[in-house]
């Protein structure tokens, strides 16, 4: 009865807001995932992840099937929980490094995302152009002996570190980088925080570096509770939405413009990019707090972005 009338986006949140108030949240929750979530992964999300493979390979000249260029560095913000764009830029000859500062990677998953990249070339759904690389890969996958993360990983071309990406300069691997990538991950940063970001990657990035984002702008909450919408976040005041953001499930709420504004006071201009944009209907009904209500709509109705952006003259 009482969840009934409660919203489930709430519940959700007010649990999360729980858990990030205990001390090691960010340890406790990825247990805590780790142990409700055993490693489980659809060809429909691999297929998924491999859209933004391929929009990071268009993003430099190149396409899904075509190999890199020779020497190719990439740097991935962001790892997360199974490696699949690390491992398809590495598919395509790429030297990978992906960072997070939080360890979420483990054999069992980088194995799982191995073998459904795997599968799905097998299948012919996903295209490769790095036949040494597939080959080490499946022998890999066919070998018995237990492997670490690492030792899965590093044949193929990928490192996967620890580290927070607002400081890079402990990481020389790290410098020289032609490509920096991120996947769902910018909505989860702090404004500030990405500032921070983007002026390393313009310090550490090569002469001729560029980043390649896919940023989904929609409430993430919205992904929990069909009565709210993709635009329900944008309707809470600061205070309301203190409560109910927090640092585990972090949403920025930033808008398409204010992410080309972060941009291009740390360097960077925006060459190209691809927006899907919901209908003006979606907004109609929904009492906009500030500063939205005063945003143009065509900003607002933006849920989806892959932003390409060089550096600045
Ligand atoms: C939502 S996950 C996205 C994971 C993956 N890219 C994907 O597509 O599934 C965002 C990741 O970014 C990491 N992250 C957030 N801020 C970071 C920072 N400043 N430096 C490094 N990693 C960060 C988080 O720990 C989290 O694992």
């Amino acid at each position: 009865m009482a969840a009934s009338v409660l919203n489930r986006w709430w519940v959700k949140a007010a649990a999360q807001g729980l858990l990030a108030a205990a001390p090691g949240a960010t340890a406790l929750d990825d247990r805590i995932r780790r142990r409700l979530r055993p490693p489980h992964l659809t060809s429909d999300y691999v297929l998924s992840k491999w859209h933004h493979v391929e929009s990071h390979l268009v993003a430099v000249g190149g396409g899904t099937g075509a190999a890199l260029a020779a020497g190719t560095r990439v740097l991935e913000l962001g790892t997360g929980w199974f490696p699949i764009v690390p491992l398809g830029l590495a598919l395509h000859g790429a030297t990978v490094i992906t960072v997070d500062r939080t360890g979420h990677l483990d054999p069992a998953r980088v194995r799982l995302a191995m073998q459904l990249l795997s599968d799905l070339e097998a299948a012919g759904r996903v295209r490769t152009a790095a036949p040494e690389r597939l080959a080490r890969l499946r022998d890999l996958l066919t070998d018995p002996a237990p492997r670490g993360t690492e030792e899965l990983l590093e044949p193929l071309g990928v490192t996967a570190l620890l580290a927070d990406a607002t400081d890079l300069s402990g990481l020389p691997q790290t410098h020289g980088s032609d490509l920096l990538v991120s996947n769902n991950t910018l909505e989860h940063i702090p404004a500030d925080v990405l500032a921070g970001i983007f002026t390393e990657f313009r310090r550490v990035g090569g002469p001729s570096a560029r980043m390649s984002h896919y940023i989904d702008l929609a409430d993430h909450y919205a992904g929990f509770d069909p009565r709210i919408n993709e635009f329900h976040f944008l309707t809470l005041p600061a205070a309301r939405w203190r409560l109910a953001n927090n640092r585990l499930g972090y949403q920025n709420r930033l808008q398409l413009s204010d992410y080309h504004r972060v941009l291009h006071d740390t360097g960077w201009q925006v060459t190209t990019e691809q927006l899907t944009s919901r209908n003006r209907r979606q907004l109609e009904g929904l009492a906009l707090v500030a500063p939205y209500d005063a945003m143009p709509r065509e900003d607002l109705l933006v849920v989806k972005a892959h932003v390409v952006a060089d550096r600045s003259a």
